[in-house]
């Protein structure tokens, strides 16, 4: 569990840090629909941001995504995770501001469970 833990963590921050490196090469973002927080993300740099959440949170895609178009907001899911992008952006903006530090990720409260647990 000691070596599994920061593994994981890593992931989380490797894929944040990828995120604002890449939000600003907003070319290659293609047939993307409806993308309102992650703007900028080429595909495959969307993508792994995805799986990141499916790390965070231990689960896979669909329990987000309407099967067949990941662009729809059907899902009461997708549009909490969308909330949520906004609960970490302002973790980071007010908290969390040295990029050399740990910054706020999904794992930090999900820690690869839908639900966050509220008390020790
Ligand atoms: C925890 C919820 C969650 C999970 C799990 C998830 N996604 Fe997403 N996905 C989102 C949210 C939220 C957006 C919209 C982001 C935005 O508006 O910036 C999105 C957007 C997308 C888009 C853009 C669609 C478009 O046209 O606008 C694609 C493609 C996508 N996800 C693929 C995936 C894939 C592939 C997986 C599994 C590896 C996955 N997602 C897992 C929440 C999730
Ligand atoms: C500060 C802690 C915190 C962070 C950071 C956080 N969440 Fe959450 N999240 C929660 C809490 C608390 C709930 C409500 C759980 C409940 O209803 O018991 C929740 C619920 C959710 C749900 C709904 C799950 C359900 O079963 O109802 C989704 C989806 C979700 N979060 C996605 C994300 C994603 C994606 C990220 C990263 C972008 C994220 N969360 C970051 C605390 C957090």
């Amino acid at each position: 569990m000691r070596r599994v833990f920061p593994v994981l963590l890593s992931a989380a921050l490797l894929c944040f840090l990828t995120v604002s490196q890449a939000r600003s090469d907003s070319d290659e973002v293609g047939e993307l629909k409806n993308v309102q927080k992650l703007k900028g993300l080429a595909k495959p740099e969307l993508v792994k941001v995805m799986k990141g959440f499916c790390a965070a949170l231990g689960k896979k895609c669909d329990f987000c995504h309407v099967k067949g178009d990941f662009s729809s907001d059907d899902k009461d899911n997708k549009r909490t995770a969308r909330m949520m992008l906004d609960l970490v952006d302002t973790l980071n903006e007010k908290f969390f501001t040295d990029p050399k530090e740990a910054r706020a990720t999904c794992y930090m409260c999900h820690r690869g469970d839908e639900k966050p647990v509220f008390a020790p």
